[in-house]
C-alpha cells in the first residue's frame, strides 16, 4: 500500500539483459531509475537471460554473465526486501505465455522492429525465430505481472508499443484480462550517446572501447575514455539542436548530478572543453565508485547471490502462475 494516499502501489517491471558489461547507457537510461522507483512502487527486476540467447553465446562466459548481473542489480542499491529480483530463465511462465501470446502477434508488427532489423543485420549468420519473436517474449514479461510501469531507456520503447498492442489485442478477445503498460522513460538519459559517435547509442558491442563506459570500469579508464569523448568546434557548452556530441556530455553531466543542463551551462559558462570533461569523469567516477566495490562483494559469493535470486523467482512464479492460469482459463484451455 501506498502509504500516503492509501490505495495500492503501482507494479513496476523491467529487466536487463546479461550480455556483458553493464555500461552507463544501462545505469542511466535504466538502472538508476529503478533504484528511485523501489521505495514508491511494488516493483519486479530481472536478468533477461532468455532474452540473451538469441544471439549465441559462449557457456561458461554466459553463466558468469548471469551471475555478474544479478551482482550488479545488488550492487546498485536494489533491495530484495524491497523489491523482487530474480533471474527470467527461472520462472517457467515466462516462456509459457510467450507461445501464448505469439499467437495473438501478427507477422507484419514484428517484421517491422528496428531492433530486430538492426540485429538480423549484424548477426547475418544466425537470424534465428527467437530474435524475430524477442519482442513476444519481453510483452509476456510485462503482462504476467500485470505491469502498470515498465522503467527502460529510449530504445525500447518500440518493444513498449508493441507490448501495448498485444495486450489491447487480446482483451478485445477475452475482455479486460491484461493490464495495458506504460513505458517510463526518463526525459533526460534515455539515450546515452556513443563517445565516439554521438549519433549511435552507447553501447557495450561498440568494437571502439573508448565509445563506452563500463559500471566497473577503473577511474583512470572514466578519465581517460571522458578525456577523447568527440566534442565540436563551437567551444561552448551550450545544448543546442544537431550539437549531438554536446548535447550527450551535458546531458550525462546533468543526469549524474541532478543539476538542470541550464545550471550545467552557467556551471561551465566561458570554460573549456577540457575542464568539462574532467568534470563529467569525475562526477562519474564518484557515482561508480560505491557500485564496484559493492558488486566486488557480491560477486565473490554465489551461493548467496543464488539463495536471494531463487527466493525471488518464488515470488515472482507465485505473480505469473496465477496470471498465466487466468489468460489460460479466458481462452478456453482445460486446467
Ligand atoms: P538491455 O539489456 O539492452 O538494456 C537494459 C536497459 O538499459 C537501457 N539502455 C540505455 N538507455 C539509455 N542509453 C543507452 N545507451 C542505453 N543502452 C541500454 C535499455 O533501454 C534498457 O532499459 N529487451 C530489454 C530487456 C528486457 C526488458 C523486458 C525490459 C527484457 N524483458 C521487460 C523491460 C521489460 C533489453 O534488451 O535491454
Amino acid at each position: 500500500m501506498n502509504e500516503t494516499t492509501n490505495t495500492p502501489k503501482k507494479r513496476v517491471l523491467s529487466g536487463i539483459q546479461p550480455s556483458g558489461v553493464l555500461t552507463l547507457g544501462n545505469y542511466l537510461g535504466a538502472l538508476k531509475n529503478w533504484k528511485a522507483m523501489q521505495s514508491e512502487f511494488d516493483c519486479l527486476f530481472m536478468v533477461a537471460d532468455l532474452h540473451t540467447i538469441t544471439i549465441r553465446q559462449e557457456p561458461a562466459k554466459f553463466r558468469q554473465q548471469i551471475y555478474n548481473t544479478a551482482a550488479m542489480l545488488l550492487s546498485i542499491g536494489l533491495d530484495p526486501s524491497q523489491s523482487t529480483l530474480f533471474i527470467q530463465s527461472h520462472v517457467a511462465a515466462h516462456a509459457q505465455l510467450c507461445w501464448i501470446l505469439s499467437c495473438y502477434t501478427q507477422f507484419g508488427e514484428l517484421s517491422r522492429m528496428t531492433q530486430f532489423k538492426e540485429k538480423s543485420q549484424k548477426h547475418a549468420d544466425n537470424v534465428n525465430a527467437g530474435l524475430f519473436s524477442y519482442p513476444v517474449l519481453m510483452a509476456a514479461d510485462i503482462l504476467l505481472y500485470a505491469s502498470d510501469l515498465v522503467p527502460v531507456g529510449h530504445d525500447q520503447k518500440q518493444h513498449l508499443e508493441i507490448s501495448r498492442n498485444i495486450a489491447t489485442r487480446f482483451n478485445n478477445c477475452y475482455g479486460d484480462v491484461l493490464t495495458i503498460p506504460e513505458p517510463y522513460i526518463p526525459k533526460i538519459g534515455a539515450r546515452v550517446m556513443s563517445l565516439q559517435n554521438p549519433t549511435k547509442k552507447m553501447s557495450k558491442s561498440d568494437e571502439n572501447v573508448n565509445a563506452w563506459v563500463g559500471i566497473v570500469d577503473s577511474p583512470d579508464d572514466i578519465l581517460r575514455k571522458f578525456k577523447r569523448a568527440v566534442t565540436d568546434s563551437e567551444g561552448c557548452i551550450r545544448m543546442q539542436p544537431g550539437r549531438d556530441a554536446i548535447n550527450n556530455l551535458i546531458s550525462i553531466y546533468s543526469t549524474v548530478t541532478g543539476k538542470s543542463p541550464e545550471q550545467v551551462e552557467q556551471q561551465f559558462e566561458g570554460k573549456g572543453y577540457g575542464e568539462f570533461k574532467v568534470a563529467i569523469a569525475e562526477a562519474v567516477i564518484e557515482e561508480f565508485r560505491p557500485i564496484r566495490e559493492n558488486f566486488e562483494y557480491y560477486i565473490k559469493d554465489k551461493k548467496e547471490l543464488e539463495r536471494i535470486f531463487k527466493a525471488g523467482a518464488e515470488s515472482a512464479a507465485h505473480i505469473a502462475n496465477r496470471q498465466v492460469g487466468k489468460v489460460m482459463k479466458k481462452i478456453g484451455f482445460v486446467l
